[in-house]
């Protein structure tokens, strides 16, 4: 008889222990899911863009454009002052706006705005960014609309605030696709879209303006 009891004590020894284990294993699969959600893609994706200072408005006179990174350092904006009120611009004559300055057909980056329009045309289109590639031409005053060229969508742009009382420019989010092959086309907000890593490439108030010194 105690060799009996000493059997159905064993076995009430190895389910305790088996029952203990198991608790534990969930607890860390339970803990590992919590993480996994925590970190996974889909919660990265309430991440926000950047609000960085790109410029002031003393920087900026009609027809020029100043070079910025945004929102990642390798990624190339112009911010350009019109002279004259145009779609989605800001500022006290409406007439800042930023748009990307990666060509939407196959990616060469558009380093100027062209007031009068060039090189490609020749001055036949005014208030534009002309790729110097193949001569797709967007035009500035009707949210980077393509006008000329093989592009087939507008460039992205860049949503700007302004600050009346200090005339600084802020970007703060984008009208997607943010560059070729990421973000969402048609998109605009300031939640970061998914597929844009890696996240420790994103500009700051110090390498808005030197792009990381990538470009
Ligand atoms: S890359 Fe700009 S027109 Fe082709």
């Amino acid at each position: 008889m105690a060799e009996d009891q000493e059997k159905i004590d064993e076995q009430r020894r190895t389910l305790i222990k088996g029952v203990i284990g198991a608790s534990i294993i969930t607890t860390i699969l339970g803990a590992g899911s919590i993480a996994t959600y925590i970190f996974s893609p889909t919660a990265a994706s309430s991440r926000q863009y950047p609000k960085v200072k790109v410029a002031n408005i003393s920087e900026l006179t009609d027809g020029n454009a100043i070079k910025f990174c945004y929102p990642l350092t390798g990624e190339v904006n112009l911010l350009i002052k019109v002279g004259t009120p145009v779609e989605n611009g800001v500022g006290p004559n409406k007439d800042i706006v930023a748009f990307s300055a990666i060509c939407q057909h196959l990616g060469c980056i558009i380093e100027k705005y062209y007031p009068t329009g060039e090189p490609f045309y020749n001055g036949k289109y005014q208030k534009v960014m002309e790729c110097p590639c193949h001569g797709s031409v967007y035009d500035v005053t009707q949210d980077a609309k393509v006008i000329a060229g093989p592009a087939p969508r507008p460039l992205p742009r860049v949503i700007l605030e302004y600050d009346d009382s200090t005339g600084d420019i802020y970007a703060v989010g984008m009208v997607g696709p943010v560059i070729l092959g990421k973000g969402r086309a048609g998109e605009e907000g300031t939640d970061l879209p998914d597929n844009l890593n890696p996240p420790g490439s994103i500009v700051d108030n110090t390498t808005v303006r030197t792009c990381g010194e990538q470009v």
